[in-house]
């Protein structure tokens, strides 16, 4: 099988500078909270252009603190996608907040803003748009609604580092910004990893106390906290990586040009939007015969993998609050009908047109 991500050959092109900052953070025995940690909260706040960052164990404990520092909880509903990944939901469940979903775009697979004022409730605190695929969502309109009826804005920017929405960085366009560091997304390093942003300098204070047990000091404890730092070694991975993430991303948008170049009249691309900078964290194609193109790329040894399967609202562990097939169309429709081909910044770009050919033939057969 070929790689859907291929992580190594990223690595081998900047092993030098990874191992030689890993040897110094060996060397100076400081492994938490570190100067590494420090160095890269404060990268990330010019790259942002934002005024805190506080580093974090994962994209995860990310929108689970955000949540909790802005005392979301029990009785409380949180506006979000079905279309995402299972953490966003986990963490507006973990707070004890109540998970209400509004149908996504056909264009952009992101959270639909038309849709969300018919699911405001007075129980309603916030709204968790999540920059899908890296195509940032429409935060105009989002922000809009959320001044109108005081609603907090969280971005799950997961899956959009260096994504920008009318020339703004997505993670700084709400009240707080949600990264992973998961190894295979844009920025990404050799672990878990997450990052939490905001203008908001008491809130990122309460993050910080919360990511280290509730203490702002030695042994003091303020507050019923998590262990959630990020990791100094990541975060020097990390520091290294920053240098190359808008590289690796206009890398990725090559290739999604490439791939949309052969494959625009058989398939529907991923849509761009006005004013947005998509950073392609997956290239996901979608058509009627999917299982077909999955089953024949299968066929030539090329992986693909269907993100997702199943939206939120039908998972299995989301039974109980009472949603069922039909609620979602669009979510339902998209999930049937999308698949993710192999792609990373590195992509052999004869390999996206032999992909591309594969699935071109295969849809000729069929028709
Ligand atoms: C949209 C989205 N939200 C949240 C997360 C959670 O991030 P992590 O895996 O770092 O906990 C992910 C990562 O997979 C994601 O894709």
């Amino acid at each position: 099988m070929k790689p859907f991500i291929d992580l190594k050959s990223q690595y081998i092109s900047i092993k030098d500078e990874i191992i030689k900052c890993i040897n110094e953070i060996l060397e100076s025995s400081h492994y938490i909270l570190g100067d590494n940690v420090k160095a890269l909260e404060e990268e990330i706040k010019d790259y942002l252009q934002v005024k805190e960052a506080v580093g974090v164990a994962s994209g995860t404990d990310a929108l689970h603190l955000a949540l909790k520092a802005l005392n979301i909880g029990k009785g409380d509903e949180v506006i979000t996608t079905p279309f995402t990944f299972f953490a966003t939901v986990e963490a507006i469940i973990f707070v004890g907040a109540k998970p209400v979903f509004v149908d996504i775009e056909e264009k952009t697979y992101n959270i639909d803003p038309d849709k969300i004022e018919a699911k405001i409730t007075p129980n309603t605190k916030a709204i968790i748009p999540v920059h899908i695929f890296g195509c940032p969502a429409n935060m105009e309109k989002i922000n809009s609604i959320a001044n109108k009826y005081g609603l907090w804005v969280i971005e799950d920017a997961a899956q959009a580092f260096g994504a920008t929405f009318n020339n703004k960085k997505v993670g700084s366009l709400g009240h707080v910004g949600c990264f992973s560091f998961y190894p295979s997304k844009n920025l990404g390093c050799y672990g878990d990893g997450g990052m939490i942003v905001t203008n908001n300098p008491e809130l990122a204070e309460k993050i910080r106390i919360l990511r280290n047990h509730g203490s702002p000091g030695k042994y003091i404890h303020k507050e019923i906290g998590l262990n959630s730092r990020l990791d100094e070694i990541q975060a020097g991975i990390l520091r290294v990586k920053m240098k190359y993430v808008d590289k690796y991303n206009e890398m990725r948008r090559k290739k999604a040009e490439l791939y949309n170049k052969y494959l625009n009249e058989v398939v529907i691309p991923p849509q761009e939007v006005k004013n947005s900078y998509h950073v392609y964290h997956l290239y996901c194609i979608r058509s009627k015969e999917r299982e077909k193109i999955r089953e024949t790329l299968k066929n030539h040894g090329i992986p693909s993998v269907i993100y997702y399967p199943v939206p939120m609202h039908l998972q299995p562990a989301l039974e109980f609050l009472g949603y069922k097939p039909k609620d979602f169309p669009i979510a339902e429709d998209v999930s049937k009908e999308i698949l993710a081909l192999p792609f990373y910044p590195e992509i052999p770009e004869e390999e996206v047109f032999e992909i591309s050919q594969i699935i071109r033939r295969c849809l000729k057969e069929n028709s």
